[in-house]
């Protein structure tokens, strides 16, 4: 533990156990907003938003708002705020298209083209002429990056690369398709709840026997080897007291309820090609059978998402050049959950200490020229709507309870499973090494670690 520990208020001293004061505590909220946030790659938009020059999009972040906008040298992004009085250029949560005009101030509508250069003030010989210089009143540049079909910002102009702080996990995903998935759809909710207890709802597979049954009942293989009295099993989840076709018929269940609603996780066009393998010849004996099952099943979701045109990975190859978790993090607000072709992605954005913005999107893949038109903003619902699917309903029931549940008399720290739960541990001392000023290169050195650390152990992170 190093020196300034001592000084961060609800510090993580102890690896297994995060203080409580950090999901509520105000001063160490705005600590959060002053030294983590303004520093960190956040995804601020997907690219399929702005597929022609000029289209921009709006992202914003605990007050702060940048514009993203398509370009002819490639993806920009500027501080949302006039040069003249500071009104932003354009409202939260818009977009559109800048080509023609330009972006143009609402209050006494000065403009800008898309690289940021002032094309015009309204009556400039009334200022000065230091007032009106050009490279002063430039829109101010914001870093960003490409990455898995995304734009993500950093406000901190010293911060280390994306890929540097994010490390392999970016091209893993990658390999996996990410950079090419559309969206299918994009849900938004306000949970009430802080942006960790939210994030923590999904580092670990330990809830899945309480929290979505459903999954436990139709593979309790899965997860009793994971979680449960049947420890040690690695590898693919077999029934040994069951026949071959029991056990597929266990898999494909499991699959069609981790597709029901949530599309990207499993896409129903999988399921539909996985049903149609339940009766492949294959060996009597599970052990052997089930693993050469999944074999077909990747290399037949392959073979017939490209028959149709999709530009989908060898399932089978990645399988092994670039394997991945069910879930894959990227620090702070991101994250995948990567199963055949598609995937869910998941964005949390802090609005307050104990509220928070939740997004969910479905990806996956499409013949080129047969797309969907882009989504451009999310389905808003209540956080207890019926018509989130079931998953993330599961999820949400129990995140606004347990924010409450932190405020409990006795309840004073987290505790967690060193084994599985590690990854809560791992990205909440990473956040302290951002509230302790830590260099940025060691930051990212211990952010590269959380990459595959999903239901993971607690690491030590040299912070
Ligand atoms: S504040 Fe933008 S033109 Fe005056
Ligand atoms: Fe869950």
């Amino acid at each position: 533990m190093t020196e300034g520990a001592r000084e961060l208020p609800h510090a993580v001293v102890d690896p297994a156990r995060i203080p409580v004061e950090r999901y509520f505590d105000e001063a160490f909220f705005r600590l959060e907003c002053e030294r983590l946030w303004p520093r960190v790659w956040q995804m601020a938009c997907r690219l399929e938003q702005i597929p022609e020059v000029g289209d921009w999009v709006e992202y914003h972040n605990l007050g702060r708002s940048v514009i993203v906008v398509r370009t002819q040298a490639g993806v920009r992004a500027y501080h949302n705020a006039c040069r003249h009085r500071g009104v932003p250029l354009v409202p939260e949560g818009s977009h559109g298209n800048a080509r023609g005009q330009g972006f143009i101030c609402p209050f006494h509508g000065w403009r800008w083209n898309l690289e940021g250069e002032n094309t015009f003030v309204y009556g400039r010989h009334l200022f000065s002429q230091r007032q009106l210089d050009p490279a002063d009143i430039a829109l101010p540049a914001c870093r960003v990056e490409e990455a898995l079909g995304c734009a993500f910002i950093n406000f901190d102009d010293q911060a280390p690369s994306l890929r540097e702080c994010l490390g392999e996990v970016v091209d893993r995903l990658e390999a996996h398709g990410a950079a090419n998935m559309r969206a299918e759809w994009w849900y938004a909710t306000e949970l009430p709840a802080n942006w960790k207890i939210a994030m923590e709802a999904f580092m670990e597979g330990y809830h899945v026997m309480r929290t979505h049954p459903q999954l436990q009942r139709a593979l309790p293989a899965l997860y009793n080897q994971r979680y449960g009295h049947d420890t040690g099993g690695i590898g693919l989840p077999v029934n040994p007291n069951q026949t071959v076709r029991q056990n597929i018929a266990a898999q494909v269940r499991h699959f069609e309820l981790l597709s029901e609603g949530m599309a990207g996780m499993v896409h129903a066009k999988e399921v539909e090609i996985i049903r149609q393998l339940a009766d492949v010849p294959l060996p009597d004996d599970p052990e052997t059978a089930i693993p050469q099952w999944f074999g077909i099943v990747q290399a037949e979701i392959t073979r017939r998402l490209r028959e149709r045109g999709e530009p989908v990975p060898d399932l089978n190859e990645v399988a092994v050049s670039h394997p991945v978790n069910a879930v894959e993090f990227l620090f702070p607000h991101y994250f995948l959950l990567p199963t055949f072709t598609s995937m869910s992605a998941y964005r949390i954005r802090p609005l307050a200490p104990e509220r928070c913005l939740f997004e969910i999107w479905s990806l996956t893949h499409f013949p080129p020229g047969q797309e969907p038109p882009p989504v451009m903003a999310p389905r808003v619902l209540p956080h207890d709507s019926e018509a989130f699917p079931p998953i993330p309903r599961q999820d949400y029931s129990n995140i606004p309870a347990q924010q409450r549940g932190c405020h409990a008399g006795g309840f004073r720290f987290m505790r967690l499973a060193e084994q599985v739960e590690g990854l809560i541990s791992n990205y909440q001392r990473i956040i302290d090494g951002y509230l302790r000023g830590v260099e940025p290169a060691r930051l990212a050195a211990a952010t590269r670690k959380l990459g595959g650390n999903f239901d993971g152990p607690v690491l030590e992170l040299g912070l």
